[in-house]
């Protein structure tokens, strides 16, 4: 029996009929601070989501951002790039969320949010991932309390919101209840896809989950900021065309500026550098990409910050 059997096991034996009154370990949590929870994502791998995650990271620090990013895939390549050395599973993101549900915290050892954040650089910290998550469903699958606001309930409870201005969390390559936690965590969904003929059906799927998640009403619908084309080949009159039917079909969302297939941020994640790291004048455009879509969220959230109280 593994381990993630072997705490569903536990959990099963423990499961009450009643909800978990006695589960205090949220109560009375309040959102505080003005900062904003993105996350990226796509069921898809190799579609950009870990670089644009990490180059974001990057495009908003050097505008003077705090960020945070949340590496929340099974895979962990954002911790990867970011950390020389992943953190032992104490300080991942998984032992962080199972400890704060109140029915699991007795089957883990306790883990302390100061040690699992790790600081990369003055402007941006990370929360690692690690192989535990790919058990977060198993895991969670017999507590009584709501299992989809899971990591929601985690950033009120800490009120992360309030020591960054970005949260950005990368999404896994599924589409269960990893990514459902994230969605009903955040305040903004980046959706970056490779424009082939086979991406509307997964961007459709995805904005169905989003849609079941308003449905079930629990109060957190994340708003679908944009779509992101990457790795996008504008030289094929091909690429440009289908690009152009995917625009037309998919004619309820805003798109991004699309990201060409460059070889510098492929060599600049090899590196495990980010793309504003270079100083070489082949990186301008790529650095441009990233820098955009950082001024779109902080024109954006700045105007919601500024928006002036109706009851003032
Ligand atoms: N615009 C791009 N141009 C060139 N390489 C890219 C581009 N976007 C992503 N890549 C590369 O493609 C691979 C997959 O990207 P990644 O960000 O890991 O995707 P995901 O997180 O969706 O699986 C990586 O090797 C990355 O460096
Ligand atoms: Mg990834």
């Amino acid at each position: 029996m593994g381990i993630f059997d072997r705490i569903s096991e536990s959990v099963k034996k423990n499961v009450n009929t009643q909800p978990d009154s006695s589960d205090m370990s949220f109560r009375n949590s309040e959102e505080k601070g003005s900062g904003k929870i993105i996350s990226v994502i796509n069921q898809k791998g190799g579609v950009g989501k870990t670089s644009l995650c990490f180059n974001l990271a990057h495009a908003l620090a050097q505008k003077n951002n705090k960020v945070l990013l949340i590496d929340f895939d099974p895979q962990f390549n954002l911790s990867t790039v970011v950390l020389n050395d992943l953190p032992n599973e104490d300080e991942q993101v998984f032992q962080l969320l199972i400890n704060s549900v109140k029915q699991l915290k007795t089957l883990h050892s306790p883990t302390m949010l100061s040690e699992a954040i790790k600081s990369i650089n003055p402007f941006i910290d990370i929360i690692s991932g690690g192989q535990m998550l790919s058990g977060f469903e198993l895991t969670v699958g017999g507590i009584n309390s709501v299992r989809q606001t899971i990591l929601k309930k985690f950033f009120e409870h800490h009120q992360l919101k309030g020591m960054y201005d970005y949260i950005l969390i990368d999404g896994p390559p599924t589409l269960g209840l990893l990514v459902v936690n994230i969605l009903c965590a955040s305040d903004g969904v980046i959706i970056p896809f490779i424009p082939d003929a086979f991406c509307q059906t997964g961007i459709r799927n995805l904005e169905t989950v989003i849609n079941d998640i308003d449905e079930m009403g629990l109060g957190c619908t994340p708003e679908i900021l944009g779509l992101i084309p990457n790795l996008f080949d504008k030289r094929r009159k091909f690429a440009r065309n289908e690009l152009e039917n995917i625009k037309k079909e998919l004619n309820n969302f805003t798109f991004f500026p699309e990201i060409e297939n460059k070889v510098d941020l492929f060599k600049a994640m090899g590196e495990k550098r980010s793309v504003f790291s270079f100083k070489s004048k082949e990186y301008n455009d790529i650095k441009n990409k990233f820098s955009h879509i950082a001024d779109y969220l902080l024109e954006k959230y700045k105007y919601e910050k500024e928006k002036p109280s109706l009851h003032s």
